[in-house]
């Protein structure tokens, strides 16, 4: 072997650039934002296996899968039934679920977690799979509220950990938000990226920050809708319709607070302001906190600031 090829390959098998791509992905909880996520990987080319806790759990993504998939296929193939189909078993064949976490990593190459937004037991999940999973595979969390370096920090693959943060409906939403940790390396960065590309997804990168970009600028806004409709300054209609056609936003601040859940929204701003307690804007807002204890969270439920007819989507 020569001097140059060893220089060579040295350059090549540690550069970010040649490291593999990321071929086989587990999703750790199959919920809206779970399944959608490995929709798109399984539409991708990826082998994707979906990990829940129980049948009914994995029932129930199956299902949404298939609906999500079909709306897709009529997309991409609108006067073409049999291609169609194809994507759609296609993709089906590259999807799997498993009821195992343990048996469920042990030849992924990466774990996107999107389970409840609790910190022990997101704790108690990457615990157990950092023994087993492989020495390569990366971790990543779909949160949108915890911090990725606590969440990281029972793992000993810090410099394999970040974030991947995906928005609702994810096979329709085009942005990735990629979140690094001080110890995230280049090179699990780079993977992250380059498989976000590869899912047809627009990137940024954002630092460890409460909210990232999106729902930091986001849930203040929902915030102050709320808080504006508390105030009686104008109806939650008007304000909806005042933001669609003054603002060019595709849903009305009330229609997207039903949509994403308001036990959602909820959720962040009070642990924003357990973080932050003065400031203003973090503040628990008592008509949320009315139409959550009222189990109103919006589309998942029937009513939240609207009411919905049963099968909307
Ligand atoms: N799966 C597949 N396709 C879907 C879909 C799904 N779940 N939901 C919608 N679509 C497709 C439809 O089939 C339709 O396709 P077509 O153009 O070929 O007909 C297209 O998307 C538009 O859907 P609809 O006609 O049903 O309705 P709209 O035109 O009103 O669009 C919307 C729906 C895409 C949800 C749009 O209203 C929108 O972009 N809303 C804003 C959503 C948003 O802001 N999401 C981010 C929330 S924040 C978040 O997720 C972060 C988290 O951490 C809280």
């Amino acid at each position: 072997m020569t001097f140059q090829f060893l220089v060579l390959n040295r350059y090549f098998s540690s550069s970010p650039a040649m490291a593999a791509a990321i071929k086989n992905v587990t999703v750790i909880g199959g919920g809206l934002m779970g399944s959608g996520i490995a929709q798109v990987a399984a539409q991708t080319g990826h082998r994707v296996t979906v990990v829940e806790v129980n049948e009914n759990a994995i029932e129930k993504a199956k299902n949404g899968i298939q609906n999500s998939l079909q709306r897709v296929a009529k997309k991409l193939y609108k006067d073409k039934p049999a291609d169609a189909e194809t994507f759609v078993k296609e993709t089906l064949s590259r999807l799997h679920t498993s009821l195992d976490l343990k048996d469920a990593v042990k030849d992924t190459d990466l774990v996107v977690e999107a389970i409840v937004e609790n910190l022990d037991l997101k704790h108690k999940l990457f615990s157990t799979i950092d023994s087993v999973a492989p020495n390569h595979t990366i971790f990543a969390s779909n949160t949108s509220s915890l911090s990725i370096q606590d969440i990281a920090s029972v793992t000993k693959r810090k410099d394999r950990f970040g974030g991947l943060h995906f928005f609702n409906p994810v096979p329709v939403m085009k942005l990735l938000e990629v979140i690094r940790i001080p110890e995230t390396s280049d090179e699990t960065y780079e993977k992250m990226t380059a498989w976000g590309k590869a899912l047809g997804k627009t990137t940024i990168t954002c630092k460890d920050t409460p909210g990232f970009v999106v729902n930091r600028l986001l849930v203040p806004l929902l915030a102050e809708a709320v808080r504006m409709l508390e105030r009686g300054d104008a109806t939650a209609r008007d304000i909806d319709t005042a933001m669609k056609l003054g603002a060019s936003h595709p849903m009305g601040p009330f229609e997207l607070a039903d949509y994403v859940g308001n036990d959602t929204t909820k959720f962040i701003l009070d642990g924003w302001h357990q973080k932050y307690p003065d400031v203003e804007l973090f503040k628990p807002i008592p008509l949320l906190t009315k139409l959550v204890e009222e189990g109103k969270l919006g589309l998942k439920t029937g009513e939240g600031f609207y009411k919905y007819d049963k099968g909307t989507k």
